[in-house]
Formats: structure tokens, sequence, C-alpha cells
């Protein structure tokens, strides 16, 4: 990410009274947590202010990591936690640093793989695979260059996938859903846009 520009995103995060992207999970977690249990291991990638995990570990899974490149997403999150008494374990990380120090049962991201290089999602989602457990889920959700980045992400969103590129990579999974898709997108501070983008749901097969 380019480390000059901030993106729209880092006032949201210092802002308690705002919130960035949405305080809802994503519709397509909740669509697949049936293949979880509550002690699943499960990491959220550039979780941002963190509403998937949240959302997670108040469900009762207890053993939920989230991690992003933002302190103050991360603050935000921790704040957040301590407030209503939920235990997750959020951490500020690089994804194209990541070392994984443990197998998971589900990996999710969601529109934050195209903020690094293409090399760097490919080699952090080869790395993923190879520390997901057997039956272990991914949610990952990429925007595409079908349409041109828009103003707010243009000087950061330097990985865009191209429209079915990272199904490649789940070649040797269970495909369980594949959607690629244009949507119009509105945050704090700026004006309504579209993004194209891919969401893969894949399982790992024995
Ligand atoms: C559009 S936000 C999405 C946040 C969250 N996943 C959601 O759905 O609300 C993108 C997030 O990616 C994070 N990010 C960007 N580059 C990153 C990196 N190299 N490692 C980890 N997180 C990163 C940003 O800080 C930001 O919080």
């Amino acid at each position: 990410m380019n480390k000059d520009l901030k993106p729209f995103w880092e006032q949201a995060y210092q802002d308690e009274n705002s919130t960035a992207f949405s305080s809802e999970p994503n519709t397509t977690l909740k669509e697949f947590e049936h293949l979880l249990d509550r002690q699943s291991n499960i990491i959220d990638v550039g979780c941002g202010e963190g509403q998937n995990a949240f959302y997670l570990a108040k469900q009762g899974y207890c053993n939920v990591d989230a991690f992003d490149l933002s302190e103050h997403g991360i603050a935000k999150l921790q704040r957040r936690c301590q407030k209503s008494n939920i235990h997750l374990n959020a951490f500020t990380a690089d994804l194209t640093t990541y070392q994984f120090n443990k197998n998971y049962d589900m990996v999710m991201s969601f529109g934050t793989l195209h903020f690094v290089a293409k090399t760097d999602w490919k080699t952090f989602i080869r790395q993923a695979k190879a520390h997901t457990n057997i039956n272990g889920i991914h949610i990952m959700q990429i925007f595409t260059d079908t349409i041109p980045a828009s103003d707010d992400i243009a000087p950061f969103a330097i990985g865009l996938a191209k429209d079915g590129e990272i199904q490649e990579l789940y070649a040797d999974w269970e495909i369980l859903q594949f959607k690629s898709y244009v949507f119009e997108d509105e945050h704090p501070g700026v004006p309504k846009h579209l993004h194209a983008s891919n969401k893969i749901v894949a399982r790992r097969i024995p």
C-alpha cells in the first residue's frame, strides 16, 4: 500500500461513532457458518474494524483470530471487544509478511487482498491453504479489474484480480460457491461508486 496516502477508512477507524464499512457480518459468512463448530480455528485477514470476527466470537466461537495492517482498526476492534466482554485475538500484521503459526478451519478475507500486489496475495493464499485443516474452508472476496478501481481506492488497489483468477488457486479444492458481480458501495465521506468483485468459498478436500 502507498505509505504517503491514507485510505478513507483510517479516519473512520478513529471515530467511535462511525462505521467504515458495515456493522453487519458478511452474508456469505452467515451462509457457510454451519460448516464450523464452536471450537473451530478461524482467522479474518484484513479484518478492519472486525465486524465479521466480532460476530463469530459473539456467537460463541472461541478460537477467533483477526488481523489488519491498521493499528486504528485493530484498536477499535479491541475496544469494542473489551466493552462487550467478547474474547477474540485481534492483532496488527501485514498479510504480505504474515507467518502462519497454526492451522485453521476457516480463513476468511473480505475486500482486502487487492490492496497488496498480485504476487503477494497469491503467495498468501498458497500459505493459507497449506495451513488449513482437511475440510477447512476459505471465504475470499477480492475486487477485480472488470471495471476500473473507484477514486476512493484507486491509489491503493494495486493487486486487482482478473475475473475468475482467484479460482485457479483453488483448482485442487472443492469450490462450494463462486460469484462474480458488480455492486454499489458508499462510505462516510465517499460518494456512491461501483466495485467489481469475485467471492469464492472453497473447501480443502482429503
Ligand atoms: C476495505 S477494508 C475491509 C475491512 C474488512 N475486511 C471489512 O470487510 O469490513 C480493507 C482492509 O484491508 C487492510 N489491509 C490493507 N493492506 C493490508 C495488508 N497488507 N495486510 C493486512 N491488512 C491490510 C486495510 O487496513 C483495511 O482495513
